[in-house]
């Protein structure tokens, strides 16, 4: 490619930030569209929009292996680990589990902004958050998650699967130990539902949060599941909706787009999962033959299987990901949230991995539509961005010499 001209080629592998709408997700919501009633409306046109609602929460359920009563509809993943976090520390919650003591709570360092930044606030209120370490690959340690329990934990969150690394954690396991301390338990399962297969009877988990549009649905939805029993006190107040558990007029056309997004999860799943890691063996093996002083991030085997993270010596993240985009490739330097923020990952900090090579991080998320010829283009544009990039730094210059 000549200097200073963009390239025609869009490939998008950046899937772990959003994912393009289904095709037949455009087609539902298309056809919805004009019903416009209000779900909570006894008269014809509400009652229309009420069967959709209550169908898409079906759809939502019995893929999760729930039941629709324990699915709240909510308005994006971030709102659903909000809600769990903060409404644990509501006075009437407390009271609900009959115990004023049981105030703490357990979560892990790699845990997406949206749990973190909430934490933080909480323990302004005088909340007392713990946090988990977890191993170079970014998983936890469940013996530490033993010892961190104590007759003061009211709620253990950890994340199902990491959207910077991608590693999946052994959420059945660490639900036991968390149930056999009476302990509530929520899993972030954004990036996991319509990936891995989820069931929350099989699991154990109290609460489980999902979000549309990682999974080639709309934007602004996400599900909240609460398991049948378990205390819950809304954190949006007012109307009835929800069954009283989430007020705010429904995202109606949202949460029927988010029904059919999850019924062609069902659908194309597991086929996309075993093609997805194939095109990363494909990528990771062109990557490490073709570029040197690299090392992958994340578990090798419990991944995502579209998701791979790996860190360049002698380049930063941000210069890759802009040369990359001239060549018309989309990557990402870490969660979508973090970027625009020139600290380095904690996700990757908190695998122990030096600051500099944090920087030097990016984040490659297949899709459904990833083809292995856009592999092969990647391969081919990346060497020369990485050396054009590794030739401007002195760092590297200066490393290789010695
Ligand atoms: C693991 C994880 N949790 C939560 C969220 C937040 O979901 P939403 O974008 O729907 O608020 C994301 C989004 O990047 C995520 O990756």
């Amino acid at each position: 490619m000549s200097k200073n001209v963009v390239s025609q080629r869009r490939i998008y592998f950046d899937h772990n930030a959003t994912t393009p709408l289904h095709p037949e997700v455009i087609k539902t919501m298309t056809e919805v569209m004009p019903a416009f009633g209000n779900p909570s409306s006894l008269h014809s046109f509400g009652r229309k929009v009420r069967q959709l609602v209550e169908e898409a929460r079906q759809q939502v359920s019995s893929f999760i292996g729930a039941n629709p009563d324990d699915i709240i509809f909510v308005g994006s993943g971030s709102e659903a680990n909000n809600t769990v976090l903060s409404i644990f520390t509501c006075p009437s919650m407390q009271c609900m589990l009959q115990s004023q003591a049981r105030t703490e709570i357990i979560t892990t360092k790699i845990e997406h902004p949206c749990i973190l930044e909430t934490c933080k606030c909480l323990v302004d209120r005088g909340t007392t958050i713990s946090y988990l370490d977890v191993d170079r690959y970014g998983k936890i340690d469940i013996e530490q998650l033993k010892s961190t329990i104590t007759a003061k934990t009211g709620l253990v969150s950890v994340m199902m699967a990491n959207n910077e690394i991608g590693t999946i954690q052994d959420i059945k396991a660490i639900s036991q130990v968390v149930r056999s301390k009476g302990v509530l338990f929520h899993t972030d399962a954004v990036q996991a539902v319509g990936k891995v297969p989820v069931d929350v009877k099989d699991l154990d988990v109290d609460f489980l949060s999902l979000s549309g549009h990682k999974i080639y649905g709309p934007k602004g939805i996400g599900a909240l599941y609460v398991k049948k029993g378990v205390p819950f006190c809304p954190l949006i107040r007012g109307g009835h909706q929800e069954k009283g558990r989430r007020a705010g007029t429904e995202n109606t056309l949202g949460i029927i787009g988010l029904g059919k997004a999850i019924e062609m999860r069902r659908l194309e799943m597991k086929a996309e999962e075993a093609r997805l890691l194939e095109l990363k063996a494909v990528l990771k093996k062109g990557i490490q033959e073709k570029i040197p002083d690299i090392q992958f991030n994340g578990h090798p085997t419990d991944c995502l299987a579209g998701t791979l993270n790996v860190s360049f010596q002698g380049a930063e993240g941000e210069a890759i990901l802009l040369y990359l985009d001239l060549e018309g490739i989309a990557v990402s330097t870490g969660s979508a949230c973090a970027s625009g923020s020139l600290d380095p990952s904690h996700v990757l900090l908190a695998t122990g991995i030096p600051a500099e090579q944090a920087h030097g991080s990016i984040r490659l998320s297949l899709g459904r539509a990833s083809t292995k010829e856009e592999v092969e283009y990647v391969l081919d544009k990346f060497p020369s961005v990485i050396k054009k990039i590794r030739s401007m730094s002195t760092a590297y210059a200066k490393r290789s010499k010695s």
